[in-house]
């Protein structure tokens, strides 16, 4: 959460402070700022304010700034509420930082260090600036280095020191910074979205690591003070694929872009009609030595975990949990060298699944994870990593990332049924054709997206929702409700649909919207069946059906047709189709789609 930016060379910062933070927007949008070192001036000058960066923009721009270094910050607030004062960057004495993270021992070192009256916001944040601030004696490296050993929590710093004009100081735990070196500077952020307009060439700077931006040069120390060399990376993703090609909101270019995002991830892990992981190095010993399977991780990502269990139970009989990440390790887990631990995960930092994967590290577990962003964290520390290919999401609602995370768990699975003997070569080799035809049918399905916003204008107005399903329609529908009401911000929950008469159909009454899916044949007539005790109730029904199996339903409820898979496939179009529902109901609704409110797209806190 937060976005950083940090630039130091030749070009005018403002600029590219700025243009760094509309992009980097998507991780906080409480406030923004930045702070720019005017060397003729030996002084540090921040811009900053509540609001979004378009606000901080109207207000640079009745500004003179020709400074060439400088850092900016969105917030995501935390400590302290949204308002101007609490809005980084945060100056104390010669210090300026921005933060991203967590102190928890801040009111300790207030008391500690006597810093009560200097504190001129609510924020953990400023803390530490006023903390640099009381160990700064014109040695930048060792004023960071005693501040560090003070602090308990995660933190990302970028930080200037007035007196050390064109130069940016850093370090990190836990939370993320990447850095790089182009023909326009040095530069750094928490995440490549801001830098891959630049180049595509970073690294990640390493936990306690203090790094130094020049000009014209990157320095990377240790606490000793020794150099360390950068390790660099490189990303394929292209700048336009970072924009949103003409598209209103960037929800809607992810999700136009799916077919492509599947078709990119599951190509090259497919050889001679079979699921193959050698190209990532992922040996079948993996699936074969283990005991049991547990899934780490958190919203979306977590609901893609629990349509893999539902497939793993029934196609390879292997015991299989998944856990809430940011529950996983305060519950005791069962976990040993025989659990195989998968981690899911977009953005790979979520800071809940990665304490749970060193958890599990801890435990003796094998750690593969399901990663969208190379180079993150949490691909770093696993033992192995599947990555999605669905190239850079924006959008705080994840879609395109979800699909591809489907698509290798759908090969994850075929894999294990077939090393486990629980598939043939010949059952697995249908399996993964019906796989590809998935890019297909999702073009069908957002072909036909005209039809699903018919139905959400219906429901613009509904203050409560109710998704209902059986098996693998349940799963998914645990994943519409999710988008449903974290972009419109209309109360849905999704039931099991057996579960409505323990209970939850006490909240049906006359109009209610309900939502219902049917695409699995073996279960139909009893979803049909607790789709009528609904209706009895007064219930407005829309049924999201596959087509084979609509029949003449279109005579007594309105209908979604979904064009025909095989049953267990069948959460692809179910799940594009929830997520235009979705979608359309909150642009109608004139939201801002993107940037729901209370919500970032990286969860860098627990
Ligand atoms: O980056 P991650 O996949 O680890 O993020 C996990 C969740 O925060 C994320 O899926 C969240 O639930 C989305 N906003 C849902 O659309």
């Amino acid at each position: 959460m937060c976005g950083i930016i940090g630039y130091t060379g030749s070009n005018c910062v403002k600029d590219i402070l700025l243009d760094a933070l509309s992009l980097l927007e998507y991780r906080g949008y409480d406030s923004a700022g930045i702070a720019v070192n005017e060397e003729e001036k030996k002084k540090t000058e921040i811009f900053k304010c509540a609001g979004r960066v378009s606000d901080l923009k109207a207000i640079c721009d009745t500004k003179q700034i020709t400074a060439t270094c400088g850092i900016g910050h969105t917030r995501w607030a935390t400590h302290g509420g949204v308002n101007d004062g609490n809005a980084h960057p945060h100056q104390q004495g010669k210090v300026t930082l921005v933060h991203n993270g967590i102190i928890e021992n801040y009111r300790e070192l207030i008391a500690d260090y006597d810093l009560q009256d200097v504190l001129r916001s609510e924020t953990d944040s400023e803390v530490v600036a006023a903390l640099l601030n009381h160990f700064y004696q014109g040695n930048p490296g060792e004023a960071i280095r005693k501040t560090v050993s003070k602090l308990k929590g995660t933190f990302a710093f970028v930080i200037l020191f007035e007196d050390q004009p064109g130069v940016i100081y850093s370090i990190r735990n836990v939370s993320p910074i990447v850095a790089t070196i182009c023909k326009e500077g040095a530069m750094l952020a928490s995440d490549l979205t801001a830098l891959c307009r630049f180049t595509n060439e970073y690294f990640v700077v390493p936990e306690y690591h203090i790094l130094e931006l020049h000009k014209d040069c990157i320095l990377l120390t240790d606490l000793q003070g020794q150099k360390v060399e950068p390790q660099m990376l490189s990303v394929d993703w292209e700048l336009n694929s970072a924009g949103k090609n003409g598209y209103p909101f960037y929800m809607e270019k992810e999700m136009m872009e799916q077919p492509d995002a599947i078709r990119r991830t599951i190509e090259g892990r497919i050889m001679n009609g079979l699921p193959d992981f050698t190209g990532d190095g992922v040996p079948d010993e993996l699936f074969t030595n283990c005991e049991r399977i547990c899934v780490v991780a958190c919203g979306t990502a977590m609901h893609a975990g629990l349509v893999a269990q539902a497939l793993v139970k029934s196609m390879v009989h292997v015991p299989m949990e998944v856990e809430l990440a940011s529950e996983f390790m305060y519950s005791d887990p069962v976990i040993d060298e025989k659990t195989l631990v998968i981690a899911v995960s977009q953005s790979g930092e979520t800071i809940d699944t990665l304490e749970a994967l060193r958890y599990a590290k801890r435990q003796g577990a094998k750690c593969l994870s399901i990663i969208n962003v190379k180079g993150s964290s949490i691909a770093r520390e696993s033992d192995y990593v599947l990555y999605t290919s669905a190239g850079p999401e924006i959008a705080v609602a994840s879609t395109k990332a979800y699909t591809t995370q489907l698509s290798v768990f759908h090969l994850v699975v075929a894999k294990m049924a077939m090393l486990r003997g629980a598939y043939t070569e010949k059952q697995a080799k249908a399996f993964v054709q019906e796989l590809q035809r998935v890019p297909e049918v999702l073009e069908t399905i957002l072909e036909q997206r005209k039809d699903i916003h018919v139905i959400a204008k219906k429901i613009l107005e509904a203050k409560d929702l109710f998704m209902i399903g059986r098996g693998l329609d349940y799963s998914i529908l645990l994943e519409g409700s999710l988008k449903l009401k974290e972009v419109s911000y209309i109360h849905s929950e999704a039931y099991a649909s057996g579960e409505l008469k323990h209970g939850p159909i006490a909240l049906i009454t006359r109009n209610t919207p309900v939502v219902a899916a049917v695409t699995q044949e073996k279960i139909m007539s009893k979803e049909l069946s607790n789709i009528k005790e609904v209706k009895s109730r007064g219930a407005d029904i829309v049924l999201f059906i596959k087509k084979a199996l609509a029949g003449d339903l279109h005579q007594e409820y309105q209908l979604i047709e979904l064009p025909d898979m095989q049953d267990v496939f069948m959460v692809f179009p179910t799940s594009v189709a929830l997520q235009l529902l979705a979608y359309y109901v909150s642009s109608d609704k004139g939201f801002d789609v993107d940037k729901p409110r209370n919500l970032a797209k990286v969860v860098t806190v627990e």
